[in-house]
């Protein structure tokens, strides 16, 4: 039976288990989070949290879509074990958490448009590992960066925890899900499905090229052409997310752009 809690006792604290940290509006990408997880044969502990911190835009904040009612419904049919609703004040309880900088790469692509978010992402899981003491957690590849930056994050604490990597769940058209998709009208929906396709574009011109400036150029030319405003839509090495080179086994296409005025991010992995 689902359990749905504030806080972690000690019990649930000492449990082994797998931990997917949400801010709630759940789709089917969570869901195959949670699909993943149940592959651990674990007890699964899913938090919803809208984190203040972790937003640089306070409009962005207000309007971020919660549906508490509905994502408690959906992870209890899904036997969930434990569902983590903390309130804001124990999660940043004083002195029990401490500002994680998320560096350099914090600074780059989302991080160079929204500043801040990686810092606040970084603190929050932090903090929620710390509350919920998992031995796994899972988080979804379509924030690539958010999850190079944990990954790092785990590694330079030393922290006993595996990350694992969720794959990206799309709309039939090919639109990465996300939470805030919600937001977006039906039109908007067929609209923002030129993020993906213009992802898919690029790499194909990169494999036929091997021209990443040139691959980027005409991507970009293509987002003007459809209307859609665009943040960033660069090239990475997955695996360090500095410029690739020789060397680079796997590259990451990464893009932000709006549609009906709401970013959205998406995120194409290539291998060599
Ligand atoms: O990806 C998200 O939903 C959030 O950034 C996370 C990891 C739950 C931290 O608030």
């Amino acid at each position: 039976m689902t359990q749905v809690i504030e806080k972690i006792d000690n019990e649930i604290y000492n449990l082994e288990k797998v931990f997917i940290p949400t801010m709630g509006a759940l789709h089917d990408g969570h869901i195959s989070l949670i699909n993943d997880a149940k592959k651990l044969n674990l007890p699964i502990v899913v938090s919803i949290f809208v984190n203040p911190k972790q937003f640089n835009d306070k409009n962005d904040f207000k309007n971020y879509p919660r549906n508490i009612i509905n994502d408690i419904e959906i992870l209890t049919s899904l036997q969930v074990d434990f569902v983590l609703t903390p309130k804001s004040d124990y999660v940043y309880e004083r002195n029990k958490y401490s500002k994680i900088s998320s560096g350099h790469i914090g600074t780059l692509f989302e991080g160079k448009f929204r500043p801040g978010h990686f810092d606040g992402v970084l603190t929050v899981v932090k903090r929620l590992f710390e509350i919920v003491n998992p031995n796994t957690a899972i988080f979804g590849a379509k924030d690539a960066q958010q999850l190079f930056l944990i990954k790092q994050m785990v590694k330079d604490h030393n922290l006993k925890i595996t990350i694992l990597e969720g794959s990206t769940v799309r709309e039939k058209n090919g639109l990465a899900m996300s939470s805030r998709n919600q937001l977006l009208s039906n039109t908007g929906k067929e609209q923002a499905k030129k993020i993906y396709q213009n992802l898919l574009y690029v790499s194909k011109l990169f494999l036929k090229t091997k021209d990443f400036s040139f691959a980027i150029e005409e991507g970009l030319e293509k987002y003007k052409a459809s209307n859609l405003k665009v943040d960033y839509l660069e090239v990475v090495n997955k695996e360090t997310f500095n410029i690739p080179d020789e060397n680079t086994k796997e590259l990451l296409f990464l893009t932000a752009a709006y549609v009906d005025n709401i970013r959205l991010i998406d995120n194409l992995k290539v291998e060599l």
